[in-house]
């Protein structure tokens, strides 16, 4: 099966075998096949956080499980989502309710499932911030286990599930918790100007104007992947200790930066920007116009061509700025 209509980088690769489950018993089935075989799994939700280095030489599963209920009590909710709904439906479900505290993550892409894996994050807010817990299946064994908020160990872009528990499990199933005492979320600067500029009371903002600011503000900077195939964010931003970051600031006094614990997490858009990549193309790939941290593939280019690009922008930005840059999807195989 070709993978290409499943990843939103559009890269064209092989899977040695695919399943589509719908259910519990499918994926449990699903699992015990392969582990026959032999087969290493590669679990799909939206696609929109790999990179297809190559054919996988195993099982592709993507999951679409299915349901989603909220329950609310007129101000706050608690969510249950199946893995395969996907996460910007959930957050309008919510927010058509009036029940805010998702609504800053309105339009990311990909399926529930995903989204604690690398606990997506935009505008101030964090999956984190509203969740309760996950159930997970353990590819081992099939057995389902549940994990609470702080069983995830979530960090920016990160959780157990990037790192100890990588490869170990499929997420089924999402629980979130939506406050009663709603606050909007609207401090970060692009948030505020928008906000600032509308005629919205700033007061008496419902969680509707905020969602539709933020879907805005993406669709003024972040390429459709079904217009332009992309992954979101390439790198994640980096995070230096002061020392680095105040030399760095007085050398480049329009570096973007912001305070994270210690140290300051750098603007990565910015220094690839600086660095003299945004809107380059090479061949099929290329640096997005609107923001140098999104690579696209408008012309359908392989894996290793979006990786040797991403090798090319980290050295780069190695040598001029001296900070190392991570890759934020994962790489498969
Ligand atoms: N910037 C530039 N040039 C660029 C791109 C950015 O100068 O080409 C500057 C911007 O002007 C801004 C700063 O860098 O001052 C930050 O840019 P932006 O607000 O676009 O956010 P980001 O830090 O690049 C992060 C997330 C996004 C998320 C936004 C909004 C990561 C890796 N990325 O991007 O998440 O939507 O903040 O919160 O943390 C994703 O993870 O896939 C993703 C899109």
């Amino acid at each position: 099966t070709d993978l290409q209509p499943h990843n939103t980088l559009a890269i064209s690769a092989r899977a040695a075998f695919f399943a589509r489950i719908q259910t519990l018993d499918e994926l449990r089935e699903a699992l015990s096949f392969a582990k026959e075989k032999g087969l290493p799994i590669l679990p799909l939700g939206g696609g929109s956080n790999i990179v297809l280095t190559g054919d996988f030489p195993g099982l592709a599963i993507q999951v679409s499980l299915r349901g989603l209920s909220l329950t609310s009590n007129g101000r706050g909710g608690y969510i249950e989502a199946a893995a395969g709904e996907g996460w910007h439906q959930l957050v309008m479900t919510a927010v058509e309710r009036g029940i805010g505290g998702l609504e800053n993550l309105a339009l990311i892409p990909g399926k529930v499932g995903a989204a604690p894996i690398q606990n997506i994050g935009a505008y101030g807010v964090e999956l984190c911030d509203c969740f309760v817990g996950l159930q997970a299946m353990e590819i081992s064994s099939g057995e389902l286990h549940t994990f609470s908020a702080s069983d995830c160990e979530f960090a920016y872009r990160d959780s157990v599930f990037k790192g100890r528990l990588r490869d170990q499990y499929i997420i089924t199933q999402v629980s979130l918790r939506l406050s009663d005492n709603w606050q909007p979320r609207v401090s970060y600067p692009a948030l505020q100007q928008l906000i600032v500029s509308s005629q919205w009371d700033i007061n008496d903002l419902t969680p509707e104007q905020v969602a539709s600011a933020i879907i805005d503000i993406r669709n003024s900077k972040l390429p459709l992947p079904e217009k332009i195939p992309n992954a979101g964010s390439f790198f994640k931003n980096p995070v230096v200790a002061a020392d680095i970051y105040h030399n760095l600031k007085s050398t480049h006094p329009d570096l973007v930066a912001y305070a994270s614990g210690d140290g300051w997490k750098l603007a990565a858009g910015w220094l690839i920007d600086r660095a003299g990549w945004r809107g380059k193309r090479y061949e099929a790939v290329g640096v997005h116009h609107q923001q140098a941290l999104v690579l696209v593939n408008p012309g359908r280019g392989r894996g290793d061509e979006v990786t040797r690009l991403a090798e090319a922008i980290a050295s780069d930005v190695q040598d001029k700025f001296g900070v190392t840059l991570e890759p934020e999807p994962r790489y498969y195989p």
